[in-house]
């Protein structure tokens, strides 16, 4: 073999149960167990033919992520900074606490192995946590060889086929993850902060303690409810109305369906319905019979699955998901996040189809698909992530319990509809005619049930038509005119949302479930009886407050934009750092203009919160969140802009304080001063913001005007006079308060506005 190593693989799962499942196929269920540092991630070893050769294989597993993002810890607090800074705050990797021990873990087998073999789950999360996984194995030993096991299912073949075709992992697929990460933290933190320190102060009583979180698929989600929402406030019903005929035979009453549907002129309807009245006798105009089908299902991909079960199971996407997981990890279904609902060709049906046979309940049926001409024959859609197949089963079981029973039933009962055949009908359609007005009817017959006989969760009515002959006349039992209202749409089921989500691109298969969750657990929609999503007041003043901004933040465009990156990054064709910079530049201006028109927001949550505090003018975010001038010439931190409590005598004041008393006070003389964006190209270290400044008029020298834009770093000669600012020397820290510089009244004029040198007499 090209390998040669000391017979010892390290393999890594992303469950314990995962874990356990696989080594219990590598092993033909001859593994030895032993306790890792973490209680729950337990070590299998066994004897296995890898490469040629026979070697030790030691899987264990993590338990999902095994780092997470965070800022740095000068960034941490909420109060540390202005959240505009966390758009470009340094951020680090970090292992969390409930992490630290199956990190010690790895970092102890690896060293006995010369082989890695990342077995987490196949997809974007799973990439990126083997490569978690590659990284501390990697500080540990680093000519560690690294393979990747790429697998569906936990089954005896799909593991074997994994074991022979071993891979390098996609650093692309685990970039796209990065990528979500950094922005999902920037933006969520910097907008969390913003709007939750804010709104706590405008609105203490509401939402004192109340953590108003900000996400870019959360608000989007949060858009789709407040949206229905509001269409259904502002429909207004309409009366339309209609002509009915009835026929009576025998037992049977016949109703026939006005063709023109429906009219919203009463006049125009009753004159319709008069002549109809005029000359009351039906003639058949056609007979037509012909077959109708009802398709059986497609194969079964997340949303599809995540939707059925909360339309015909009522198991929410959050739930199904979590069994969805535990089946899966235990070999009962294939992997469940997939965006496939075509059956790849190499993927052989029957086994599959036979093990249901067993079945005492669904077995005949498996039976019968077995022995149909030419076997299985799915039904076949139009997506594939080339990754996963379509979601089935791969074990049979009859001891799953409750909703987990539930949930396998489904997908089982779902499998073997779309790979036997559709329904199948004969559709009888009679057209009449009454006074040159057309109504119609039709019946149903069943001819083969097909399908639907394994599939409870669809339904297909028979409806019995008596025998009408083509060019036959009949007097109608009735002939009515009824009128009806126009119903405004409902409120949105999980069902739809996730349709939404998807139609929109916020979030993946993967998370819809869990964005729901969040816009849920905020309390900004609840659920009614009936399980439709009502959008509650905080959730709906929030949305009308980004709304009146003018910005799409809860507008699925900003997000699916991020997401349709995200995919290209995984493809390798676009590159991780440009799309990274793109998005923190796009949502950080957006995040300028919403602090900037803040008190929109108040305004929009006041109708339901309550008076809005008064907050002293837009001043006040600035002051509260100083952004940084320029760094301390003695500590190297950030210098920002303060005011003093009493007073309007504002000064710079080092972010290192007490520790560095380092300062520089303005004269009284200075009526105004503020940060400007633009940055002094000579003064160093790098960036000094320039200062806007407003002078008291006559304090200045005659030639100069009063309003301007000035640098502190030293360069301005003038200013560095003006402002006695001595603090750049060596030693001194801060210069003096400026009551030395205070202006006198002039010798020549006697203007206490001016000096003597710039006394406009002279
Ligand atoms: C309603 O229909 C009548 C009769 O056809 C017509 O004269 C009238 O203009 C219609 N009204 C409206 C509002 O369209
Ligand atoms: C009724 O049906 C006939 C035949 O299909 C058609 O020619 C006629 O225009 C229809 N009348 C109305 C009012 O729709
Ligand atoms: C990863 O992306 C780079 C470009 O960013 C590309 O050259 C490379 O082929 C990609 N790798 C894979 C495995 O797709």
């Amino acid at each position: 073999s090209e390998y040669c190593f000391g017979g010892r693989v390290l393999c890594v799962a992303e469950k314990n149960d995962a874990a356990k499942g696989i080594a219990e196929i590598m092993s033909n269920g001859r593994s030895r167990r032993r306790e890792g540092m973490s209680k729950f991630n337990k070590i299998y070893e066994y004897e296995y033919h890898l490469f040629g050769q026979d070697v030790t294989v030691t899987m264990t597993s993590v338990s999902g992520h095994l780092l997470g993002l965070e800022f740095k810890a000068q960034y941490r607090k909420w109060h540390s900074c202005n959240p505009v800074l966390l758009f470009d705050a340094e951020v680090q990797k970090c292992c969390p606490e409930n992490m630290k021990q199956i990190k010690r873990t790895l970092e102890k087998e690896v060293r006995q192995c010369q082989v890695l073999v990342i077995w987490t789950d196949c997809d974007r999360e799973g990439e990126n946590i083997g490569f978690e996984v590659i990284d501390v194995c990697k500080a540990v030993k680093h000519n560690l060889q690294v393979f990747r096991a790429k697998f569906s299912e936990i089954t005896p073949n799909s593991i074997r086929r994994a074991c022979e075709t071993l891979m390098e992992p996609d650093a692309n697929i685990s970039d796209a993850v990065d990528v979500r990460q950094e922005l999902d933290l920037r933006i969520g933190a910097s907008f969390t902060r913003f709007q939750t320190l804010r709104l706590q102060k405008i609105f203490p009583e509401s939402l004192a303690n109340q953590l108003i979180s900000y996400g870019s698929c959360q608000f989007p989600t949060l858009g789709f409810v407040v949206e229905r929402f509001k269409a259904i406030q502002a429909f207004i019903p309409e009366t339309f109305y209609k002509i009915k005929v009835l026929h009576e035979v025998e037992e049977d009453n016949v109703e026939f369906s006005w063709k023109r549907n429906r009219l919203f002129n009463h006049t125009a309807c009753l004159v319709l319905y008069q002549i109809c009245m005029e000359n009351p006798i039906a003639t058949v105009t056609s007979v037509t019979s012909k077959p109708k089908s009802k398709w059986r299902p497609l194969p079964l991909d997340t949303v599809e699955l995540e939707k059925l079960a909360s339309r015909k199971l009522r198991i929410n996407a959050k739930e199904t998901m979590k069994i969805a997981e535990k089946l899966y990890t235990q070999g009962y279904i294939s992997y469940p996040r997939t965006e496939t609902n075509i059956f790849p060709e190499n993927l052989p049906l029957g086994p599959l189809v036979e093990q249901q046979t067993q079945s005492p309940i669904w077995g005949t049926f498996a039976q019968r698909v077995m022995e149909q001409p030419g076997g299985p024959n799915p039904r076949q859609g139009k997506k594939s992530d080339q990754a996963h197949p379509p979601i089935h089963p791969t074990k049979y079981s009859n001891t799953l319990q409750g909703n987990e029973g539930r949930v396998y039933e489904f997908i089982v009962r779902h499998f073997l509809a779309c790979v036997s055949q559709d329904a199948l009908g004969q559709e009888t359609v009679v057209d009449i005619d009454i006074a040159q007005e057309n109504f119609s009817s039709s019946g149903l017959m069943i001819i083969a049930r097909n399908y639907l006989d394994v599939y409870p969760y669809d339904r297909w009515s028979a409806k019995v038509i008596p025998v009408y002959e083509q060019g036959s006349q009949f007097q109608p039992s009735a002939i009515e005119m009824v009128d009806g209202q126009t119903s405004p749409p409902q409120l949105l089921t999980e069902a739809d949302l996730i349709s939404l989500m998807e139609k929109h691109g916020i979030g993946t298969d993967a998370t819809h479930a869990d964005h729901i969750e969040t816009i849920k657990s905020r309390m900004y929609v609840g659920l009614t009886a009936d399980q439709r999503f009502l959008p509650g007041e905080l959730g709906m003043g929030l949305v009308e407050g980004y709304n009146s901004m003018g910005y799409e933040m809860s507008k699925p465009n900003l997000r699916a934009e991020l997401e349709a990156d995200l995919k290209l990054v995984s493809e390798g064709r676009k590159d991780k750092q440009t799309v990274l910079q793109h998005h923190i530049q796009k949502y950080k201006t957006v995040f300028i203009e919403s602090v900037r028109k803040a008190k929109k927001l108040d305004e929009a949550l006041s109708p339901y919160l309550g008076a809005a505090q008064e907050v002293a003018e837009a001043e006040q975010q600035d002051m509260e969140f100083p952004l940084p001038v320029r760094k301390c010439p003695h500590c190297g931190q950030d210098m920002v802009l303060r005011k003093k409590r009493e007073g309007n005598t504002k000064f710079l004041s080092c972010t290192g304080f007490p520790a560095c008393k380092s300062a520089v006070w303005f004269p009284d003389t200075v009526l105004e001063v503020s940060r400007d964006d633009s940055i002094c190209l000579t003064c160093l270290p790098h960036p000094v913001h320039m200062l806007k400044f407003k002078f008291r008029r006559g304090s200045l020298p005659h030639m100069m005007p009063l309003e301007f834009v000035g640098c502190i770093g030293g360069c301005d000669e003038t200013l560095r006079e003006v402002l006695n600012l001595k603090y750049l020397r060596a030693g001194a820290t801060a210069n003096k308060p400026a009551a030395a510089k205070k202006p006198r009244t002039c010798g020549i004029c006697h203007n206490p506005g001016h000096t003597r040198v710039t006394c406009p007499q002279r």
